[in-house]
């Protein structure tokens, strides 16, 4: 049997989590990211998923200094290397630190996927889509789009315009960008001194206009006590649905079987 060897040129998907926040809207006793969901840390459930597609090869998770934590996560049933570094003052601080902890190593052109950690409802279909959707693009990102009617106000809350909604957004993660554009974007972007919230909005700013892939709602990102319960409710009927569906495919192999069995 000949020796098989990876091209040297093949692109590398990286998957990095910031995980640095405090979680001060959640105004729990301690960082929002572990607590307890469906009985795993938040932060598990977040790393399993990105861990779980297929492309991503290696799992960055960026953490506050001296982080009591991070040891509770149990990683022996994530199939792929998680490595960790320390996060940043802002969220776009600990994402940069994500990608220069993986400098030697990535090439410019490999794809970054940033995820929250605060996300852990993320669907592998969905990171599927936002692969398959950007890959010929300069990068994207996960978003839903607004039901409600949306209002521009002025500081007093008196409304200045009603936008069209039919061009507005959620911006969700994961977002995916080229390693090498998304360093030098967020760089740019931090050095300007403007406040970056989203790896998308950097990249704007650079002058990249990344694709907007449409995702299932149930990604939420965790923020204030009640979505706690909201995304339990989410990964229970994530569950339910994947039971269904291996129900249906074995009756299908069944009833397959059977009419071999019958002569059909
Ligand atoms: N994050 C980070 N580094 C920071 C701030 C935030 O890595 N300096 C991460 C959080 O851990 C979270 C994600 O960025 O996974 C999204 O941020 P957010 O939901 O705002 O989390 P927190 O900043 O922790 O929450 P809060 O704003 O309520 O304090
Ligand atoms: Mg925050």
């Amino acid at each position: 049997m000949s020796n098989t060897t990876v091209p040297s040129n093949r692109l590398t998907y990286w998957a990095i989590v910031p995980a640095a926040g405090i979680g001060k809207r959640m105004r729990a006793d301690c960082p929002k990211q572990y607590l307890s969901l469906a009985g795993r840390p938040i932060l598990e459930h977040t790393i399993d998923r990105l861990a779980q597609h297929a492309l991503i090869s290696e799992i960055v998770v960026a953490l506050a200094s001296r982080d009591p934590y991070w040891d509770t996560i149990n990683l022996n049933s994530i199939s792929k290397p998680v490595m960790t570094t320390s996060g940043g003052e802002e969220r776009c601080d600990s994402v940069l630190n994500g990608l220069k902890a993986i400098e030697s190593q990535a090439k410019d052109n490999d794809w970054v996927l940033v995820h929250d950690a605060a996300r852990p409802c993320l669907r592998v279909d969905d990171i599927e889509q936002l692969i398959v959707q950007c890959k010929d693009t300069d990068g994207g990102l996960l978003g839903i789009t607004v039901k409600d009617t949306m209002k521009e106000v002025d500081d007093d809350a008196f409304i200045t315009q009603t936008l069209n909604r039919d061009h507005i957004w959620h911006a969700l993660t994961p977002q995916m960008f080229r390693y090498r554009a998304l360093r030098d974007a967020l760089e740019l972007g931090i050095k300007s001194g403007k406040r970056i919230t989203d790896e998308a909005m950097a990249m704007e700013l650079a002058g990249i206009r990344p694709k907007l892939v449409s995702a299932h709602a149930d990604n939420i990102k965790i923020t204030q006590p009640e979505d706690l319960a909201l995304a339990e409710f989410y990964l229970q009927q994530q569950l339910d649905q994947q039971q269904l569906d291996q129900q249906q495919l074995e009756q299908q192999a069944h009833d397959f079987g059977n009419d071999l069995l019958d002569g059909g």
